[in-house]
């Protein structure tokens, strides 16, 4: 079993030919909204790659937003824990989308600042913790160490980025950053290679978004090249890589493995608006994988010298 722990949100997205300079106003061209919230998301990811069951601890309010993102989880098969809060309201996320399909997000975390130790379920039977950074530092690095303790695998995607303590870090075995949060966490400017020097994580995997990614194991540099897709909304993009990453490893999946089907899936979840509503099934990502063809040396070269790595 699987246990993801973080954020809910409702996602108020409006579309707009570009994304607002501050002080700025433009005018959008429609408005909807979609469950989502980094934890949820991975959950959904993590249920949808139908690997183990998959749990999910999270804070919702007594609202009327909490239903639609809790229907969304059990749509997808999700077993949630939700702490249920009379004095916050349900996590809610701003979300602008340009034409070209990049987002701009501010989350009003409300019930998810509740989230305490002392919400931690027993860890017996679940191989994997996928934790991120939506809910308070605190918890998640009690949630980290109790798992530690415990033999299960922790998974820290470091959204959205904040500076960590080494002492959260030492009880991570798989770290998954994109690059400006790799820059946070590393606590250093430079090259994918020069800040990875700086991360004392056994496993960083870094999202580099249209270029691909690269992971940094104990014994090797992985690089995996992008998937080419038609990006119309980039949201969830990276929740939908770390829960499909999460749910392969699972299976006992080898990581190159796993971070090939966690970037066809989260490549997959830029092709269609909405944060939940965007997520793969398993079945979809095996059909467009059985159609890509291998990565060519071109391309596995150009990502590895983006990154710094040979
Ligand atoms: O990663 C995308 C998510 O970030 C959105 O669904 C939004 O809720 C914010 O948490």
């Amino acid at each position: 079993m699987i246990l993801v722990a973080g954020s809910s949100n409702l996602d108020f997205v409006v579309r707009a030919e570009r994304i607002p300079c501050p002080g700025e106003t433009v005018l959008g061209q429609g408005f909807r909204t979609f469950p989502g919230g980094k934890g949820a998301n991975q959950a959904v990811a993590c249920a949808r790659a139908g690997a183990a069951t998959t749990h999910f601890l999270t804070a919702m309010g007594a609202d009327n937003f909490a239903p639609t993102i809790e229907a969304s989880l059990r749509d997808a098969g999700v077993v949630a824990h939700v702490v249920r809060s009379d004095s916050e309201p349900t996590g809610c996320a701003f979300i602008c989308v340009s034409a070209d399909g990049v987002n701009a997000i501010t989350v009003a975390p409300g019930a998810n600042s509740l989230l305490r130790p002392e919400h931690l379920p027993a860890l017996a039977g679940f191989s994997h913790l996928l934790l991120q950074l939506e809910t308070p530092l605190p918890t998640v690095a009690a949630y980290a160490q109790a798992a530690r303790q415990q033999g299960v695998i922790v998974v820290l995607n470091a959204a959205p980025a904040q500076a960590l303590a080494q002492q959260l870090l030492d009880n991570v075995d798989i770290l998954v950053v994109n690059e400006g949060e790799l820059a946070v966490v590393a606590g250093h400017q430079g090259n994918v290679a020069d800040c990875l020097r700086h991360v004392q994580v056994p496993n960083v995997i870094v999202t580099l978004g249209a270029r691909g990614c690269c992971a940094r194991t104990p014994t090797e540099v992985i690089a995996q090249p992008a998937f080419a897709v038609q990006a119309i909304d980039t949201t969830a993009a990276g929740d939908t890589f770390c829960g499909v990453l999460v749910a392969a490893l699972s299976q006992g999946a080898h990581l190159r493995k796993a971070v090939r089907v966690a970037s066809a899936a989260g490549a997959m979840a830029c092709e269609v608006p909405g944060a939940q509503a965007s997520i793969p099934c398993a079945s979809d990502v095996d059909k467009f994988l059985a159609n890509q063809s291998e990565d060519s040396e071109t391309s596995l070269q150009m990502l590895r010298s983006y990154c710094g790595v040979h």
